[in-house]
This record gives C-alpha cells, structure tokens and sequence, in this order.
C-alpha cells in the first residue's frame, strides 16, 4: 500500500548516527519503495527556538540537504524542502495551538530535558515547537511518519490533536491521524560516553557522538574511546540487563550491519570490547565516510542544492498552500 511520509530534521549542525540510525536510514529505505510518497523537511523553524548564528544557520540549511542526499534519498522521488520557505507551516501551528490544551503540552517530557531547571527562561518557541511539528505533518495528509523514539511523545500529540481538530469543527476525516514508524530495535542510539544519555547533537563532547561529516580517523579514534564495562561480551541477550554501554555498541554493529541482536551475539559472545570495537570501526567507516565525502562534495555545490531547495518548496506549497486554505475555510476565516 502506498504512504505518504513526511518527516524532519533540524538544521543545527552536527548530524549524527543517531539522527542516521533512527531516522535518516530510514527515510532512504522508504524513499526506495516506489509507490511511496515522501517529503523530507529541513526544519529552520524548529531550529530557530534555541538561539542560531545568522550565517551558520544558511550553512545548516544546505548541509542537512546535502546529507539527505549522500545517505541516499533521491531528490528527483522525493519533495526536500526548507520549513520557513512554506509560510502555511507557521499558520497551521498558530491555528492548531488555539485547540490544544495547555495541559497537553505540560506532560511533554523533552521540553522538560530541553528547558533545564530554569525552564522561566526557556522561550515560548520551544514549549510549543510539538505543535509547529504537528501542523508540519498534518498539512500534507500524512500516513506515516518515520522518527528515532525520542519523537514518539510528539508523534501522540500530533494525533491527538488532528482528532480534536476534526471533532471540534466537525469535520471527520479532514486532518489524517498519522502512524508513527519508529524501529522496535535500535531507534534510541546513546552517547558513546555515557549508556544511559542519548546521543545529541548538544553534548558537549564531541567524543559522545559519530558525526556524519567525520573522517575514518575520528571514526576510529571515537570507537576506541567509546566508554565499556569490565565484562566480556555475552552470548545471551538477557545477560546484557545493566550493561548499557555493551547493548548500544552491539545495536550500532547490529543496525549499521542489518542484523539482529541475537546474530550479533553469536558474532562476539565470549570475546573481548576490544574485538567489537575493532570490527564495529569498520562497518561504520565502510557507511559512514562515503557519506561523509559526499556531504562535502554536495556542500560546495550551493546551486545545486539551492535550486533542490527552490523546488521542493515550490512543491510543498501547492499542497500545503490547499489544505491551510481549506483549513481556514472550515473554522471560518
Ligand atoms: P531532530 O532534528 O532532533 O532529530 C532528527 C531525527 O533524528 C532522530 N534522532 C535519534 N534517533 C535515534 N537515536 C538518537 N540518539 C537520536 N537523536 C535524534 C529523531 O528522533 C528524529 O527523527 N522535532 C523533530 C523534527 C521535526 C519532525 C517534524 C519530525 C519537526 N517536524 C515532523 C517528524 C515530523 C526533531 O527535533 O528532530
């Protein structure tokens, strides 16, 4: 059956294996499913709730193009767009936060992580971005929406709010309830120096995260370092309850190599983190770096991927651009 997906990235610089484990990965495999119809947005709004360097943010822009791009997604299959250049984005989230509940946005634990202890001072972008996500996919009627699990919290409030929408204006059907497709396995990839903290794009250390545009060396330098436990690698999946470290390095080997845990474990049971690391540096320099010298070719070409850009948002547009003016129309603008 054919989806319509719709999915987004941040453009904030150092896009990690995270971000490619749990969602870009994924975004390719569906952009190869023919009948598919996919829409990857790089989202400048969503970025602009933490404060941005004016210039850095146009480099971020193109770089998080150009890596959709070396990872595989076909531009000429697939509508790759910047989210600030389609204005109905910014008026859906206004509409949609005039029927979402305060309560609602309450529980969302990531503007908690986000906004930190002082969270006065947190801006009003950040406790509403949910909903600026929401109008981002319910504009384009979307079927499914591939995320790392970080996302599943918004990815429930985004049906929520379609189906108050729908019931508030009584108007069955109109907004489409999404499906999320998050990975069972594999969707939350962590620091390399710390099992139990995700891995972001804001920790401080660079040692914590695989960046997309790293060289081999890094690469290799990163995995030597990454933190391990004093335990040799078991062979049996329920003898990795507490060892954090253990299950991240074994999913990134699983997931880069397309294969399950358990077939990983029958790899390196009995063997030492120094075996695992050496072979779980190749298999992610053997994916990685060839991704990364094209993001640094693709980098280079603005024209290029301006123009991508350019006629993305044209595209994305004309179906945003229809469903805002039915939107309106139906609450009685
Ligand atoms: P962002 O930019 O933080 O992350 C982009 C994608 O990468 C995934 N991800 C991870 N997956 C596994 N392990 C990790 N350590 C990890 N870190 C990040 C995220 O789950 C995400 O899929 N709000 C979104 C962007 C967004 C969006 C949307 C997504 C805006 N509008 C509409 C889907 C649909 C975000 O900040 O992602």
């Amino acid at each position: 059956m054919s989806k319509k997906i719709f999915s987004g990235v941040q453009p904030t610089g150092n896009l990690h294996l995270g971000n490619f484990l749990g969602a870009i990965k994924n975004f390719v495999d569906l952009n190869k499913e023919k009948e598919n119809e996919c829409i990857f947005c790089v989202v400048d709004l969503h970025a602009i709730t933490i404060k941005q360097d004016k210039g850095q943010l146009q480099n971020n822009i193109r770089e998080t193009a150009a890596t959709f791009i070396a990872s595989g997604i076909d531009p000429n299959k697939s509508i790759i767009f910047n989210q600030s250049k389609v204005q109905a984005h910014a008026e859906g989230s206004w509409i949609l936060s005039c029927m979402s509940p305060m309560g609602w946005l309450n529980r969302m634990t990531q503007f908690k992580e986000k906004a930190g202890k002082d969270k006065e001072k947190a801006s009003v972008g950040l406790y509403i971005y949910p909903i600026l996500m929401a109008s981002d996919i319910l504009l384009y009627d979307t079927t499914h929406v591939p995320v790392g699990e970080d996302q599943k919290q918004h990815l429930e409030l985004t049906r929520d709010i379609a189906q108050k929408f729908n019931k508030d204006f009584n108007c069955e059907d109109f907004l489409k309830v999404p499906e999320p497709l998050i990975k069972k396995k594999f969707s939350r990839i962590m620091s390399l120096k710390d099992g139990l903290k995700k891995m972001s794009k804001s920790d401080p250390s660079d040692l914590s995260r695989i960046n997309l545009t790293d060289t081999k060396d890094d690469i290799i330098n990163k995995i030597k370092k990454a933190k391990t436990d004093s335990f040799a690698i078991p062979s049996e999946e329920h003898d990795l309850i507490d060892r954090p470290e253990a299950v991240n390095l074994l999913g990134i080997y699983s997931s880069i190599s397309n294969q399950t845990l358990v077939k990983t474990l029958e790899e390196f049971g009995g063997k030492n983190f120094s075996d695992l690391k050496k072979d779980l540096a190749e298999v992610l320099t053997n994916k990685i770096s060839p991704i990364s010298d094209e993001i640094k070719k693709l980098i280079n070409d603005k024209g290029y991927l301006d123009n991508i850009l350019k006629q993305g948002a044209s595209k994305a547009e004309e179906i945003a651009g229809k469903k805002i003016r039915e939107m309106k129309k139906i609450i009685g603008f």
